[in-house]
């Protein structure tokens, strides 16, 4: 029993010794090269043996001596599938080099199905980004982002490295057309704005430093959406005082452009205008009432009411009330005082005989109506 399980053992130990190879170093052990780029690794061992590198670019027979080291070198690496391995005499050892040959796309572009077009606000429209000619497929990231018209750039989607569609094509090492796609739905903020898509080649730490990255033509898109009312100084009750001027700006954001139509609930003897703001110059009590603006385009209407409430300033009127009170208080004083100058300048007896007599006759007709009052 102990004797075969030490054989057990020792047989193990002699499968992994023989596995692990660890008689042959590669290095580098991992290249990225450019498709067309010069490329070359060193196989090395402790002990001199006869080594060789196989592969179907720069292949080196086997060594005529044992040596420590031997080189492959290639000076434009065209195979895709390039797997350099180096062995020594009988295959006893071997060591494959890693390497990674890429190529970066021909082209990256952009175009979305144009149905209904232009864009319409809300509805779906798929947008294709176009890879052309690219390897490895497994290391491509693509990016849709969105130019908002003030230059923002924000990320719309990602397409994962390992997403469903393209884990089979995954390990392809050939360069290949690819496309992507994105249902996207644009809104009246997206007007004018730029769609494109990025294609990067992320090639791990031994790939190109930051990893090559390649824009594809910008969209630009017109989005078509309703009119939205941006009326000054809003859609609400206001009250403006009489002689004052009214002015409603309904402007409206609209693409197309929108057309503007007045409705008002007073009888105004002129239609206004199609257009985006009502003046009226002296306003009086028959303005008061409603102000509707309708902005219209393709996509249809909306509207905005303003009450209008005509209000009469009393102010201006209690002044003047009180400034015509003044005049005549001033004109009455100065007619009396003139004439009572005039009266003691043409005599005072005059006066004096006069005045008894007024008052007589003014307590007669206040005693009268006082006396009609008690009957
Ligand atoms: C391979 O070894 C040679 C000789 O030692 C050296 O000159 C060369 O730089 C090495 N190449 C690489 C890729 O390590
Ligand atoms: C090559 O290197 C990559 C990254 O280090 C690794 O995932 C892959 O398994 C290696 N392939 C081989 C055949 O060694
Ligand atoms: C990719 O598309 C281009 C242009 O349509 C074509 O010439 C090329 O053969 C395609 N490549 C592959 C791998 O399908
Ligand atoms: C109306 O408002 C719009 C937007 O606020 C503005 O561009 C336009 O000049 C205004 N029109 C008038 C006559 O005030």
């Amino acid at each position: 029993m102990a004797i075969l399980f030490g054989l057990l053992i020792s047989s193990l130990s002699l499968y992994c010794d023989f596995t692990d190879a660890e008689c042959l170093v590669v290095s580098p052990a991992r290249l990225v090269v450019k498709h067309g780029d010069p490329a070359s690794s060193n196989c090395s061992s402790d002990i001199p043996v006869e080594m060789a590198w196989e592969a179907t670019q720069g292949g080196v027979g086997l060594t005529d001596n044992k040596v420590k080291i031997l080189r492959w070198r290639v000076d434009s690496v065209t195979d895709w599938n390039i797997k350099p391995t180096c062995y020594t005499e009988g295959g006893q050892c071997q060591e494959q080099l890693n390497i990674t040959v890429y190529k970066l796309p021909d082209s990256v572009s952009i175009s979305y199905r144009k149905y209904p077009d232009p864009m319409v606000e809300g509805n779906q429209y798929l947008l294709q980004c176009l890879v052309q000619n690219i390897a490895p497929i497994g290391r491509l990231t693509v990016t849709f982002y969105k130019v908002s018209t003030n230059g923002e750039r924000t990320v719309l989607y990602t397409q994962p490295l390992n997403n469903d569609i393209h884990q089979l094509n995954n390990d392809t090492r050939e360069p290949v057309n690819e496309s992507y796609s994105l249902q996207f739905s644009p809104t009246n903020l997206d007007d004018g704005a730029q769609l494109l898509c990025s294609a990067m080649l992320d090639l791990g730490p031994e790939g190109p430093r930051p990893p090559p990255v390649m824009d594809s033509n910008r969209l630009n898109t017109n989005v078509h959406y309703k009119p939205q009312i941006t009326m000054s100084p809003g859609c609400f009750s206001m009250s403006i005082t009489e002689g004052d001027t009214l002015s409603l700006n309904c402007s409206a954001k609209g693409n197309p452009a929108p057309s503007y139509d007045w409705l008002l609930s007073h009888a105004d003897p002129n239609p206004m205008e199609e257009r985006s703001v009502v003046t009226i110059t002296n306003i009086a009590k028959s303005h008061s009432g409603d102000y509707t603006c309708i902005a219209r385009n393709l996509l249809g209407n909306s509207t905005c009411t303003v009450n209008v409430e005509v209000t009469v300033d009393y102010l201006p009127i209690f002044a003047g009330l009180a400034a015509a009170v003044v005049v005549i208080l001033l004109v009455v004083s100065c007619f009396t005082y003139s004439s009572y100058y005039k009266h003691r300048r043409m005599g005072h007896y005059q006066l004096k005989d006069m005045l008894p007599r007024r008052h007589k006759n003014k307590h007669v007709v206040q005693h009268n109506g006082m006396d009609q009052s008690f009957m």
